[in-house]
């Protein structure tokens, strides 16, 4: 297991779900890591789940990264607190009421968009401006940004805005890495609140491995990324979703 000893790692939406399984993995083998998200008792809960794994010394921040002024202002001050950032996650990401494309609304197409594909934008620019040559940035895709979902038209235009944007920032920054994940499903309580609105659970059927993912399992992947183990990967989607498109 590659050490991230003395490295400091920026993850949005570190409150929850696959951003915390990656703050979790990263706290334990010795990285500061420093969260941000819009829920403020979820980062509460995670500052001190980390602090009992170990690590340096975490920092959590309300950032809404749908605010590009906001988004900068946070990356530049872990800079300025930590003297560097090695690693970021870009993790934080939404789904709303699924409508098919002939229903779906300005409004809801917009809020997807926004927090899904700007909101990476705006980290993304904010990381790239302030990492040194060896960083890596790894950003939150979706099987769902690879082939189409009835219903999802907006969440998979913006997850698949995800996936172009990192293979533009590869080949632009080639000194850092840049890659993004494709998690199928995944047993977070983004899935869950699906689930619940739904009142039936994710269908696997579509996977070789008809199982949700723990947010472990994706963590795993995403930190594999941003270690140096991953030194001649970049400009790639990773799909960690159980064989769906095999
Ligand atoms: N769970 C899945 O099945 C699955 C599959 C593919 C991709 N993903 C992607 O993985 C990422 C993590 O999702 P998850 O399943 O862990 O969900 P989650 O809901 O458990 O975690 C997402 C976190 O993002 C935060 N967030 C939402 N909007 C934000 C904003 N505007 N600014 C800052 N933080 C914000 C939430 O508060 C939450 O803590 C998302 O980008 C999601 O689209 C999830």
């Amino acid at each position: 297991m590659t050490s991230f000893q003395g490295k400091v790692v920026a993850i949005t939406g570190g409150a929850s779900g696959i951003g915390l399984a990656t703050a979790k993995i990263l706290a334990s083998r010795g990285a500061t890591v420093c969260l941000a998200d819009i829920n403020q008792g979820g980062l509460d809960d995670a500052v001190k789940a980390l602090a009992a794994i170990g690590g340096g010394k975490h920092t959590a921040q309300i950032v809404d990264v749908g605010d590009s002024e906001v988004v900068t202002a946070w990356i530049n001050k872990i800079v300025s607190d930590h003297g560097k950032l090695d690693g970021a996650a870009n993790l934080a990401g939404m789904v709303r009421v699924q409508r098919e494309i002939k229903d779906e609304t300005d409004e809801a197409w917009a809020k997807t968009m926004h927090i899904n594909a700007d909101g990476v934008f705006y980290c993304l620019r904010a990381e790239l401006n302030v990492m040194r040559e060896g960083g890596s940035i790894v950003s939150a895709g979706s099987v769902a940004g690879q082939v189409g979902f009835v219903g999802l038209g907006a969440y998979c235009a913006s997850k698949a805005a995800v996936n172009l944007l990192t293979k533009t920032a590869a080949r632009e920054h080639p000194i850092i890495r840049v890659n993004a994940v494709s998690p199928g499903a995944t047993a977070t309580p983004m899935v869950a609140a699906m689930e619940a609105e739904y009142g039936h659970e994710q269908p696997t059927a579509a996977a070789c491995i008809k199982r949700k993912a723990d947010p472990s399992e994706i963590a795993q992947g995403i930190v594999f990324l941003l270690s140096d183990d991953a030194s001649f990967v970049t400009g790639t989607v990773i799909s960690l979703d159980g064989g769906w498109q095999a």
